[in-house]
């Protein structure tokens, strides 16, 4: 059974300008692992509408990113939970969150690729072959370095 966080403990918010440096920095931590892939400030400021930050005692602990692709598909990028505070039940709010923005949005498919698979079959997620995923791999993944060698796991939910 998850975790549920206490409701007075922290907010779950549509990420503001001023979190960019807090989300580049918690990004920043697993992408040096090779645990995310990495983004760049600029391309935080781009996509800043996708993102939701959890905020606890005024710092952003948490974020994820709802993005969008054809055929009302979405992916949840850049999940992150700073490493003091996992096993919490903050990553699982995000993405029961974005799972809800997803619906709302009337997406019928929500995919991640992920190297943890695991953490996304309890919310409900299957492991696909990535190829079952087009609009994500050639949009893309295709640009991306890992691109010949990739290892990430894709898992889809059907909303
Ligand atoms: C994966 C991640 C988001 C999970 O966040 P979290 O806040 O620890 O998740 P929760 O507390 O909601 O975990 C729910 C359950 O999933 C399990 N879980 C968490 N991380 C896991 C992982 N990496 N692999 C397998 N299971 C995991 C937890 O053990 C927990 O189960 P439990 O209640 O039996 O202990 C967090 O570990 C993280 O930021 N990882 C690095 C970045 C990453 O891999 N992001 C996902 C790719 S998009």
């Amino acid at each position: 059974m998850n975790k549920t966080p206490q409701s007075q403990e922290f907010s779950l918010r549509a990420a503001a300008s001023t979190d960019i440096v807090a989300i580049h920095n918690l990004l920043k931590g697993y992408s040096d692992r090779g645990n995310l892939l990495p983004r760049s400030v600029h391309d935080l400021e781009t996509n800043l509408a996708d993102f939701w930050v959890i905020e606890l005692s005024g710092s952003v602990v948490a974020c994820g990113a709802l993005e969008l692709f054809p055929n009302r598909l979405g992916e949840v990028r850049s999940l992150a939970v700073n490493e003091t505070r996992t096993k919490a039940g903050l990553g699982s709010l995000l993405v029961n969150h974005l799972i809800e923005q997803a619906r709302s949005r009337n997406l019928s498919r929500l995919m991640a690729l992920t190297y943890a698979p695991e953490f996304f079959h309890r919310l409900g997620f299957r492991t696909v072959p990535k190829a079952t995923l087009p609009e994500k791999v050639w949009g893309i993944c295709v640009k991306c370095y890992k691109f010949y060698d990739c290892d990430e796991i894709a898992v889809l939910l059907y909303l």
